[in-house]
């Protein structure tokens, strides 16, 4: 049966050329129409415009099956896209999160033995079952706050087995979920290094074991590293990504996040989709990017402000960012240490409130932008002919609302691949 969602108070398509990211003025192009229609026919968008074009749309339209959405006082947006995010794991590090804030850091429980490696205890204690039924049951997390398409990470393996039991269950998900959500696979076997082996000892079992198993069995789509003082230096993340490079995955990049050591340059030099986290990311380092993004490269600043305020660390400098024409990309980066929340809205009204981005940015920021940063523009991000028709609808006549009235959910409804998989 075909869809027809009618009458939209604000309807945002967000459309672009499917090619280049919105950077500078054009992050807040996003496309409003005042009483928009959309057309939704199986999986796809076949119309979204306006009240005159819709009726000579229709008119030239066989008549068939139809069921309707009438959207009057209300907005529609393109379905949220979380294009950084460590959703598959086990286990709980809420005790991290209650010594932290009687004081401790981020830092000083990872360098007692915890953090990142402490989920992967649990992870190598739970098998592929688990794994799955724990993670799927945290999509119902996403879908509630219009999340519709998740980047997801392995990274908390640390060995060959886990990270491709970590990939496995990845993939697993991509192909079949409750929600049908659409879910990219990223390999971050570089997320730290295991105890008990050496650092060297470990990249050349990234590099000669895990990439080569990894891209055989077509796991995964993007490798990621995490670029940081303790973890992996500026030489060892090219090495690793060229790696990655050469096996055909796509790079991305955790850097800045704590200190400023080198990764953008890594990024550069390795030619990566997006750069992840950025919270001490420094001025000259904000010119490299928007210097790259002018020569017609393109890198994704994908933000992540769940962070700062989970952590209680700097904000990344959004407003610098635009105005030097790097586009901006928002994600939750969920994870069980250093932000533990599906909902991309609280992230979006962090964006605002912290970091100043304008509303209209913001929405770029999850939805069009942030299918680039997953290299999905063609087919996600945007409300146009053609496009699979994910998109959320939200209670409110002005799309404005969405930023302003925050805290609470006004989502009335999600519809992934043209069918209704949350209502309210
Ligand atoms: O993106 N910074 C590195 N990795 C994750 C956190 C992982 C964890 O603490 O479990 C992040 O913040
Ligand atoms: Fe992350």
């Amino acid at each position: 049966m075909d869809l027809i969602i009618k009458n939209i108070s604000n309807l945002l398509t967000c459309r672009w050329d499917n090619k280049t990211p919105k950077c500078g003025n054009d992050q807040s192009d996003i496309s409003l129409i005042e009483n928009g229609y959309v057309y939704i026919q199986g999986d796809t968008i076949i119309f979204a415009g306006d009240d005159p074009e819709f009726n000579s749309f229709i008119k030239s339209f066989p008549a068939g099956d139809r069921f309707e959405i009438d959207a009057l006082g209300k907005t529609v947006v393109p379905g949220f896209i979380d294009s950084h995010t460590h959703f598959v794991f086990s286990g709980s590090r809420r005790n991290e999160y209650e010594m932290r804030t009687a004081g401790e850091s981020y830092e000083s429980i990872a360098n007692a033995g915890g953090g990142i490696l402490n989920t992967v205890t649990a992870v190598r204690e739970s098998d592929e079952d688990k794994l799955f039924y724990i993670s799927e049951n945290r999509l119902r997390n996403f879908v509630r706050y219009g999340t519709t398409t998740i980047e997801a990470k392995s990274g908390y393996g640390l060995d060959t087995e886990n990270e491709l039991k970590l990939l496995r269950v990845i993939n697993k998900l991509a192909k079949s979920n409750k929600f049908e959500l659409d879910i990219i696979p990223t390999f971050l076997g570089a997320h730290d290094v295991p105890p008990g082996i050496d650092k060297n000892e470990y990249i050349k079992i990234l590099t000669n074991e895990m990439i080569p198993t990894v891209t055989i069995g077509k796991l995964a789509e993007f490798i990621d590293v995490f670029c940081e003082k303790g973890y992996f230096d500026k030489n060892e993340t090219i090495e690793i990504l060229s790696y990655g490079v050469s096996h055909g995955l796509v790079p991305k990049l955790h850097t800045d996040q704590f200190n400023s050591i080198g990764g953008i340059e890594a990024a550069i030099k390795t030619r990566a989709i997006s750069v992840d986290h950025l919270e001490a990311l420094n001025s000259d380092d904000v010119i490299k990017l928007s210097e790259y993004n002018s020569k017609e490269n393109y890198m994704i600043a994908t933000l992540l402000p769940g962070v700062s305020y989970f952590l209680d660390i700097s904000y990344p400098p959004a407003k610098e960012l635009i105005e030097r024409n790097v586009p901006v990309a928002l994600a939750t980066d969920f994870n069980p240490g250093s932000c533990n929340t599906e909902n991309l809205q609280i992230i979006m009204s962090l964006a605002s409130a912290k970091m100043k981005m304008k509303t209209d940015e913001i929405l770029n920021a999850v939805t069009y932008n942030a299918a680039c940063a997953i290299n999905r523009q063609h087919k996600l991000g945007s409300l146009s002919e053609g496009k699979q028709a994910d998109l959320i609808i939200f209670d409110c006549e002005d799309y404005r609302d969405i930023l302003y009235h925050f805290g609470v959910n006004m989502i009335s409804h999600v519809i992934k691949k043209g069918k209704v998989i949350h209502e309210y």
